[in-house]
């Protein structure tokens, strides 16, 4: 068991996590009575290797947010642990980096400047560095604009570059591309997957669209319903791009389809 632990990047412990409920009368959609210890995560357990592209799926309010900021260090689990590379997190890493669902782009600093952020260095080879990441996710040209000079999925790739800049080795994704039109969506899925294979890194990406995490995972992982347990640990060998029209990725669409209760003609 111990070496085991010792291979996986990540690994996730009876991970419970509960908040006390402080309103004093019992809202219409909570399921919680006021004071009374609201479950959100209930004993996730889950193994993530080095290198991996981890997806994961569930309905809203689950708890997937609360999950990444525990693991991220950004939150104490009520119980259970969290490991990385074998030691217990306690508290946030710059070798850890998240990108959020909201816009999370300095306002008042242009796109260079933004992605210069994620440097430590701010020497004139670093200027090269920030050049390059422009290009890298398709900004060349934009560097001198302002987020509220730049599209939606363009201030996401600037985000993804602040990010990569920092070379991290685990990288948090949550529901990143969201609130993004369909085909910029799947511009940057591909580019997520191009990115993937270029860097050396972990990637935990939280996503609504089941098409999306089985593009893109080498693992899918499923929550359930809050409180929150893995439904389904999914690991997917399959080379990319991926066709999920046909064959065996066709049937586990489907099967993830049923298990989150939707029964539609796919
Ligand atoms: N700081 C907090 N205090 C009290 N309750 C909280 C807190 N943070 C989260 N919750 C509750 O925990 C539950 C899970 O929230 P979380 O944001 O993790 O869900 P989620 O799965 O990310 O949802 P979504 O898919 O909509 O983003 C929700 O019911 C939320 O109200
Ligand atoms: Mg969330």
């Amino acid at each position: 068991m111990e070496q085991d632990e010792t291979l996986n990047k990540i690994e996730v412990r009876n991970l419970k996590k509960s908040y006390v409920e402080r309103r004093s009368k019992k809202r219409f959609l909570s399921q919680c009575e006021p004071q009374e210890d609201c479950k959100v995560l209930d004993g996730l357990d889950f193994s993530i290797p080095a290198g991996c592209f981890a997806c994961f799926i569930g309905p809203s309010g689950c708890g997937k947010s609360t999950m990444f900021r525990i693991i991220s260090g950004f939150e104490k689990p009520s119980s259970g642990t969290v490991l990385i590379e074998g030691k217990p997190v306690t508290g946030p890493s710059n070798r850890h980096v998240c990108v959020f669902q909201e816009d999370g782009l300095f306002p008042w600093l242009t796109a260079r400047q933004n992605i210069a952020m994620g440097l430590t260095n701010a020497a004139e080879e670093a200027r090269d560095e920030v050049e390059e990441y422009l290009e890298l996710v398709g900004l060349s040209g934009f560097g001198d604009h302002y987020p509220h000079e730049l599209s939606g999925g363009m201030r996401r790739r600037a985000e993804v570059a602040r990010a990569l800049i920092t070379n991290p080795e685990i990288l948090f994704m949550d529901e990143p591309f969201g609130a993004l039109d369909f085909v910029t969506r799947l511009q940057m899925r591909e580019e997520m997957v191009n990115v993937h294979q270029m860097f050396d890194m972990t990637i935990l990406f939280i996503t609504h669209d089941i098409d999306e995490a089985l593009q893109l995972g080498d693992k899918v992982i499923m929550l359930s319903d809050r409180p929150a347990t893995v439904a389904w640990d999914l690991d997917l060998d399959f080379p990319h791009p991926r066709d999920l029209t046909a064959g065996p990725l066709k049937d586990l669409r489907k099967e993830i389809y049923r298990k989150m209760g939707l029964h539609l003609a796919l």
